[in-house]
């Protein structure tokens, strides 16, 4: 009750936990890496003093809403981002601390995902009866009724067919436990890049399948993403798409 809370936008709330944590990561990493810039979701995009080198992506409290309303799930999400030989963007490092679970996720681009120093698999479940799903709902402020419609539509095909579906409320944590396996799929649309770009590289150095409703690898620039193990990925596609 005694947060300091400000709206940015119809349910779209940032309390001075964001804000605090997002000065104090960026003096940190600044610190750490000087010349690089840094996209961040409070204070937006901030270049760095050498053009060409990597940004960090951070999202200083991924869940906000769980925060405010003390539901302890929550993360910090810490994401590098670089051009690679052909001057595409890519996430080359990427971090989720749920600082309540004190789990540390991490991922660097071909050399796996960890947790706590535990190598990292997506489940191997291949059956939508045995998969449990997560999502995003979208809100007020989030997407037109239309989209809500189609969420509606959404879920009523995963639910019918699966274990179940959680919608826990941060989007890096429900990819961070889709690569460690608790879940086996998840879908959202209308996500930032900082909630995703960490959880986008520890599912597929879990062995994942990352891709937006299209099966494109346009998720990052979208921020419409469709995720699962390898075994239900395609399934869970189309389903969504029928
Ligand atoms: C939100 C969370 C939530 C998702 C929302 C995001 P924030 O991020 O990831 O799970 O459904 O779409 O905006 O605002 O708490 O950093």
């Amino acid at each position: 009750e005694n947060l300091q809370v400000s709206r940015k936008g119809p349910a779209d709330f940032v309390s001075r936990a964001d804000i605090n944590a997002e000065r104090v990561i960026r003096k940190e990493l600044s610190k750490a890496r000087p010349d690089w810039g840094f996209e961040m979701e409070e204070i937006g995009f901030i270049e760095g003093t050498d053009p060409d080198a990597p940004i960090w992506v951070v999202d200083p409290l991924d869940g906000t809403t769980n925060f405010l309303h003390g539901i302890p799930h929550f993360a910090i999400s810490i994401a590098v981002m670089e051009r690679d030989s052909s001057g595409d963007k890519i996430i080359t490092s990427g971090c989720v601390f749920d600082p309540i679970m004190n789990e540390f996720f991490f991922a660097e681009r071909g050399k796996g995902a960890y947790l706590n120093g535990r190598r990292l698999r997506v489940s191997g479940r291949r059956a939508m009866a045995d998969a449990l799903f997560g999502t995003g709902i979208p809100f007020l402020g989030r997407g037109s009724a239309e989209d809500h419609a189609r969420f509606l539509r959404e879920l009523g095909a995963v639910m019918s067919v699966s274990s179940g579906v959680r919608r826990n409320g941060a989007a890096a944590l429900d990819l961070a436990w889709l690569a460690a396996g608790r879940i086996d799929g998840f879908w959202e649309r209308g996500l930032h890049l900082w909630d995703i770009a960490a959880g986008v590289l520890l599912v597929r150095e879990a062995g994942g399948f990352v891709s937006d409703f299209a099966s494109r690898d346009k998720a990052l620039e979208s921020g419409d993403i469709v995720t699962a193990n390898p075994a239900i990925h395609g399934e869970l596609i189309k389903l969504l798409r029928t």
